[in-house]
């Protein structure tokens, strides 16, 4: 077997690896994509250090792994629209993507992977918090899993873009109306990993609302149950960002949680988001 260019350190037992070896701002050889693609199925997300991306570097690594999405609710980077940035000034104090979620499980076709690079990060503060959706779905009992295995859920973007705040996310983001009349999309909720063929449960805080043919107050306990077992430590791994870091990870295997820990100071991202399938 041919000896892989690029070195893989695991980061938690849950989950995470960091990768060495590439400049991702490089043209990349057919055999290093992947390298990395099979440490995103194998990990779940990889982080990379030191790195420079402008936007441009930044939209053709992600597009090695797939189409780019333009998000539909936060307007991108004026030359980038397929680039969004993932802003918090000190004085603000909502931060965007604080609660466990799964990137644009509101679309009928939710996004593969996303791919995270600091520009500016705090001092103190301001990790990611990430959980592993397999370990989460494996540790129920078979008695929930054939439940599960029967229900759908519903996803919508519009509660959680319509919550009053500061960030400069929200100055930013498309009008009211828009975000009122989001659609709504039924999705599984242990949902099969198109490439891995492992099971894995797909419900998150930020953007279901209900099971199908339930209310919401039917749902609510149940999800409640998934949404705090689902995010358990042993499931986790949390990384620490420094100006030049990169995470990508793949939305059909984890949730994450972007900390507000750093009021104060000021945290720049840049996020490019790859397109998936339905989920089945
Ligand atoms: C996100 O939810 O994509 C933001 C994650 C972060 O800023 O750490």
């Amino acid at each position: 077997m041919a000896l892989k260019k690029i070195d893989i350190e695991p980061l938690s037992s849950a989950m995470g690896a960091t990768i060495t070896g590439v400049d991702l701002s490089d043209n990349l050889d057919n055999e290093t994509v992947d390298d990395i693609h099979q440490a995103l199925l194998d990990n779940h997300v990889i982080f990379f250090r030191d790195q420079t991306l402008t936007p441009e570097r930044h939209k053709m690594f992600g597009r090695h792994f797939g189409s780019l999405n333009i998000h539909p609710y936060v307007k991108g980077m004026a030359d980038h629209e397929e680039v969004m940035e993932i802003i918090k000034e000190p004085e603000e104090k909502v931060n965007f993507g604080g609660g466990w979620h799964s990137d644009m499980s509101f679309l009928e076709e939710p996004a593969m992977g996303s791919i995270l690079y600091a520009v500016e990060t705090p001092p103190i503060g301001g990790d990611t918090l990430f959980a592993n959706q397999h370990l989460a779905y494996e540790t129920l009992s078979d008695g929930m899993k054939d439940m599960l295995g029967g229900l759908v859920a519903i996803h919508t973007a519009g509660e959680e873009y319509s919550r009053k705040g500061h960030s400069a996310q929200q100055r930013v983001s498309m009008d009211v109306k828009q975000i009122d009349e989001a659609p709504t999309y039924e999705h599984p909720v242990v949902r099969t990993h198109p490439q891995t063929g492992r099971k894995a449960l797909y419900v998150n805080r930020g953007f279901t609302i209900r099971f199908k043919n339930m209310t919401r107050a039917e749902s609510k306990p149940l999800l409640d149950y998934l949404y705090k077992h689902s995010t358990r430590e042993p499931f986790t791994c949390r990384f620490r960002w420094q100006p030049g870091s990169i995470a990508f990870w793949d939305n059909r295997s984890v949730q994450h949680y972007a900390l507000n820990d750093y009021h104060g100071h000021r945290r720049h991202m840049r996020r490019v988001t790859i397109n998936g399938d339905r989920p089945f």
